[in-house]
């Protein structure tokens, strides 16, 4: 392909939402049933609503997810990157993208998308980036395939990414650094909202209940973990602690999920190589669109650099309490059991 029509389906989905139609009476519509849920304080710097289908989050993003799935329609190339935030989303999605796009763009090339965009650039939420601000666009317009991100939970996904057997790729995290994680990121909102941080025991303690982002975690990491194990429901499921043990495995067992398996041989071990070193932490928080780059989110305009903090399993440690650890510990092996799902210690 030439560097012109390499870059036209992301210059697609720009257009796709620049020039988006405008639907006020359905977002107020959502909003005020939103506004009608049951609120609490969350870990977060807004108040969480519960969502009917049991999961918590901020108004305007519930709102969104409401309309992704009122207006989305879905197709069977589509491939949808569903996370828990702060779970290896910004990882996997750089993965995805270098991995389905590898022809037109080579991992290795100084111009990769991904080195000026970013990878929330690259591939949007439908929450926090698509169906946002009153704006619901024409992604019928978008040639194949579509990739697409979203935090919510599967029971609601848009519904057609069920019918239409649309790809699933999910990352799970341990849940204590997933909290550590999330914990460090809400404060960074909580003091741009003139808000005391919370303590490490104070946010731990929202987790346990529910109260973190599109939570409670244990629901959300079932719900797809179910999936994966119901074909024919097309759910790869990766934790981040085996992404990092082996990430050439995982780019090998990506391709073949999407439909673009490598071959074997020296070429296609270096194109694998090539796109775990483009994708790596080292590489990625060095970029300039990393260190001043911002995304903009429906919550805000959110520095790149926030996305990448330290990149490592087990940080937890290094504040959690033995004893509020063996707590989580505790809720996750009664969540899990009897699902499969083995526990990770
Ligand atoms: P830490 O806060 O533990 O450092 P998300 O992308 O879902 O928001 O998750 C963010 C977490 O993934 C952060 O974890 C961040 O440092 C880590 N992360 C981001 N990019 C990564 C990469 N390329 N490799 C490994 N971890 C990455």
């Amino acid at each position: 392909m030439s560097p012109s029509t390499q870059t036209s389906p992301l210059q697609a989905e720009q257009d796709a939402c620049a020039e988006a139609e405008t639907n006020p009476e359905l977002y107020q519509h959502f909003a005020n049933l939103v506004s009608s849920l049951p609120s609490s304080e969350g870990l977060s710097h807004n108040q969480f609503y519960r969502h009917d289908q049991g999961w918590h989050t901020g108004l305007v993003v519930m709102v969104g997810a409401m309309v992704a799935d009122a207006c989305f329609t879905a197709r069977p190339s589509d491939i949808v990157v569903a996370t828990l935030p702060k779970s290896g989303t910004t990882w996997i999605k750089s993965l995805l993208y270098a991995t389905v796009h590898r022809r037109e763009h080579h991992p290795a090339a100084a111009d990769h998308p991904l080195t000026s965009l970013g990878p929330h650039g690259c591939i949007k939420f439908f929450e926090y980036q698509i169906y946002t601000r009153n704006k619901v666009p024409d992604l019928d317009k978008l040639p194949d395939p579509r990739l697409f991100s979203t935090h919510v939970p599967s029971v609601s996904l848009p519904r057609t990414i069920a019918t239409s057997g649309s790809k699933i790729v999910y990352v799970c995290r341990d849940p204590k650094d997933h909290l550590i994680s999330q914990w460090d990121f809400a404060k960074k909102f909580r003091v741009m909202n003139q808000l005391e941080p919370f303590s490490v025991e104070a946010a731990a303690e929202l987790f346990c209940r529910g109260l973190s982002p599109f939570g409670p975690y244990w629901d959300h990491v079932l719900g797809y973990w179910r999936a994966h194990r119901s074909p024919p429901d097309p759910t790869l499921f990766f934790r981040y602690e085996e992404m990092h043990k082996d990430p050439a495995a995982h780019v090998r067992r990506l391709a073949e999920f999407v439909g673009h398996p490598f071959g074997t041989g020296e070429e296609e071990d270096a194109a694998v190589d090539a796109i775990v070193r483009l994708c790596s932490f080292e590489h990625m928080s060095g970029l300039e669109v990393t260190k001043t780059g911002k995304t903009d989110l429906v919550v805000g305009a959110v520095e790149n650099s926030s996305f990448f903090q330290r990149g490592v399993v087990g940080d937890w440690a290094n504040h959690l309490s033995p004893e509020t650890a063996r707590h989580i510990d505790a809720i996750t092996a009664a969540k899990f059991m009897r699902s499969g799902l083995p526990v990770l210690s």
